[in-house]
Parts: structure tokens; C-alpha cells; sequence
């Protein structure tokens, strides 16, 4: 398992363009399962995803995306949503957060949630919803190798436009990052990488 994990990691990479291919229904649905499987902070799963995979409409997000050919390419684009409603009163997360049972909500959780998130302005707390719907995104990606899809995380798109094409429900949700998927036309150049030793620090 660690050398295939390794593989997979490999595998990966930000595909600019793909081949005419269709990922399947089964695969989609794999992938998009390692999303929904990714961790969120107190469990509220922040996020919700799009899937499009009309030629036209995935035309329109490319053009939206600074022209992007891997956007109009892929077989299918996730799109990412986060959404803004995170606050206790908002409605939404009371019932999630009550998962942990109705005791414990009450007397524990209620409390902390609130005053977790009470001090975040709206952009503090749509912007901690975003980095936990990049890591749903991260889970995808790794999921997608594992199975020898690839994909390409796109921050480079106007989320405006990418929510108007989609009928966004912008009260609710902001457009987090594209994800296009499908199977690479042309192999990936090496990976660059910074050194390990660079990057990582031990602390004892
Ligand atoms: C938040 C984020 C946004 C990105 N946006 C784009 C993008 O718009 N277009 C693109 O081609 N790659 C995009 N990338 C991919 C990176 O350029 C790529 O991951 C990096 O250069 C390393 O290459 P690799 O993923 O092939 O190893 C993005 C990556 C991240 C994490």
C-alpha cells in the first residue's frame, strides 16, 4: 500500500489538456465519493458539488476560466461550491453539528460552535469554508489517480461568471475552484519539487 499510495502521488499531476475520452458514471461517482468522505472542521461538510458535462456549458466554463483548454476538454468538470451559510443562526450546520448527539450539542458543542465562529466576519468565515472544500478537492484529485483519472485543480476562473453560467444560488454559496477530470492527451512533464529537506523541518 505505500508504494501504490506513492504511485498515485506520482500519477497526479495538473493535466493542461485531455484526450477524448469519457470518464465513466462508476468512476465519477468514486471520485466524487472521496470528496464527500473529505474531513470538514466540527463535521459540517461545507461545501456541494456540480458536476457538467455538456459540451456547451463546459465550453462556457472554459471561457470563463482565462480560456483554460483542459476546462472545455475534460470529460467532466466538478464544480466546487462553499458555502456562506456557517454561522449557528444561518440554520444550516444546527443539524449536522446535532449529529453528535442531542446531550452533547446542548451543553457542549452548541456553545463551542458559537463562539468558534461568532467572532469571523462573513469573509473570515466563507474564506475557512473555502480551505476545507480544497481539501474535499485534494481528496478527489488522489481518488481520481488511484484509478488512473486525471484531473486539474483551476483557481485561474472568475467565480462570478462560473455562478451566473450555473444558476448559483449566490445567497448560499461561492464558487471554491473547478475541477476538471478526464484522461490526459499528453504525458506530464517531471515533477518539480523543492527539495524534502527544504520543506521539512523536525522539532523535537
Ligand atoms: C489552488 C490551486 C489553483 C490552481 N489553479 C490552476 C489553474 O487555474 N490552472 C492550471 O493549469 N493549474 C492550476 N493549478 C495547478 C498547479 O499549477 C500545479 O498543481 C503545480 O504547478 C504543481 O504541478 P503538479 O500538480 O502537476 O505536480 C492550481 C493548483 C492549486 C492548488
Amino acid at each position: 500500500m505505500r508504494e501504490q499510495f506513492k504511485k498515485t502521488l506520482t500519477f497526479r499531476h495538473a493535466t493542461k489538456s485531455f484526450a477524448d475520452k469519457k470518464v465513466s458514471r462508476e468512476d465519477l461517482n468514486y471520485i466524487l465519493e472521496a470528496g464527500h468522505m473529505a474531513p470538514s472542521s466540527f463535521g459540517v461538510e461545507p461545501w456541494k458539488f456540480l458536476v457538467v458535462q455538456g459540451e456547451v456549458l463546459k465550453e462556457k466554463l472554459k471561457e470563463a476560466s482565462f480560456n483554460q483548454a483542459q476546462v472545455g476538454n475534460a470529460s467532466a468538470v466538478i464544480v466546487l461550491l462553499t458555502r456562506k451559510d456557517l454561522y449557528l443562526n444561518d440554520g444550516y450546520v444546527e443539524p449536522l453539528l446535532r449529529r453528535i448527539g442531542d446531550d452533547l450539542y446542548e451543553n457542549f458543542y452548541k456553545a463551542f460552535y458559537d463562539g468558534y465562529t461568532k467572532p469571523m466576519t462573513q469573509e473570515q468565515i466563507t474564506d475557512w469554508g473555502d480551505k476545507q472544500t480544497h481539501l474535499a478537492a485534494m481528496n478527489m484529485m488522489s481518488a481520481a489517480a488511484a484509478i488512473g483519472i486525471d484531473s486539474c485543480p483551476i483557481g485561474g476562473t472568475d467565480p462570478v461568471a462560473v455562478a451566473e453560467l450555473l444558476n448559483v444560488d449566490t445567497e448560499t454559496y461561492v464558487v471554491s475552484m473547478l475541477l476538471p477530470v478526464g484522461y490526459r492527451e499528453h504525458e506530464p512533464y517531471t515533477k518539480n519539487r523543492r527539495p524534502f529537506e527544504e520543506v521539512v523541518t523536525f522539532i523535537d
